[in-house]
């Protein structure tokens, strides 16, 4: 759906005709904190995952992370998702409802570094893993792989700690490589995809798949995963 479809659809299931200056800025000031809430946590699983290369490089290892990217949703896109799972657009169901707003992107050379990532958010103290979704045991139907999380972050604030809900996505450089240009194959969100192009990539998904394991096998041959 474009943009203008989804502030139109929300005008259109709007009981408000208008609404004061006063609610629109306490509002605004609300989701601007909650912004900020989800910003503290991505800050506080990256920094975590900071220190994980700073420790591997202290100590001569390889790296099993490549990469870590981070992105909070725009509220056009937390406007949609409310949309598509039929709730109200407010501060209490965006918090209770809606667990991807913060998202990191951890990218690994090898799909055993994938699982040792995982391994380590699962025993961070201050990390709840509160669902796994492993598209690698069980890849989707587009052919799309990677292991998603839904973690919640405990945050110390100046009042309390508050558990924020971050979604970590780890995947290999081939499982990114396919994501991200299926992503881009299907930027035409209106657009229906031809049958044979949704077949093609999936088999592109196995092929990579293969090749991602293979590359493993061949490391596993010089490289001790376990060290
Ligand atoms: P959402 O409401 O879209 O978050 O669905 P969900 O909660 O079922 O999420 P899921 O964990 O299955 O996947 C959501 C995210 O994974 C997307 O935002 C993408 O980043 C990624 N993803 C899932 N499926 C695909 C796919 O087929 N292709 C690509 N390129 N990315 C995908
Ligand atoms: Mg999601």
């Amino acid at each position: 759906m474009n943009n203008e479809k989804i502030l139109n659809k929300a005008i259109a299931n709007s009981n408000n005709v208008a609404i004061s200056i006063t609610s629109f800025y306490n509002s605004a000031v609300q989701f601007q904190q909650l912004l900020m809430f989800y910003d503290c946590a991505i800050k506080q699983v990256s920094t975590k995952l900071d220190i994980l290369k700073s420790e591997f490089t202290s100590k001569n290892k390889r790296n099993p992370i490549c990469s870590v990217s981070n992105r909070i949703k725009e509220p056009i896109s937390i406007l949609e998702k409310t949309q598509r799972l039929n709730i109200n657009f407010s501060i209490d169901n965006i918090i209770t409802q809606i667990n991807d707003i913060a998202g990191i992107r951890v990218i690994c050379p090898f799909i055993d570094d994938v699982y040792f990532i995982n391994n380590f958010i699962n025993n961070q103290e201050d990390i709840d893993v509160v669902e796994t979704k492993d598209y690698i045991l069980n890849p989707k139907k587009s052919g799309y792989r990677s292991l998603h999380l839904i973690v919640k972050v405990s945050v110390c604030f100046s009042d309390k700690i508050r558990k924020i809900p971050v979604e970590i996505q780890i995947r290999t450089i081939a499982m990114d490589f396919w994501a991200c240009l299926e992503h881009q194959i299907h930027y035409k969100k209106d657009f229906k995809m031809p049958k044979n192009i949704d077949i093609e990539l999936k088999e592109i998904a196995q092929e990579i798949a293969n090749t991602d394991n293979r590359m493993l096998k061949l490391a596993k041959s010089i490289i001790n995963f376990e060290d």
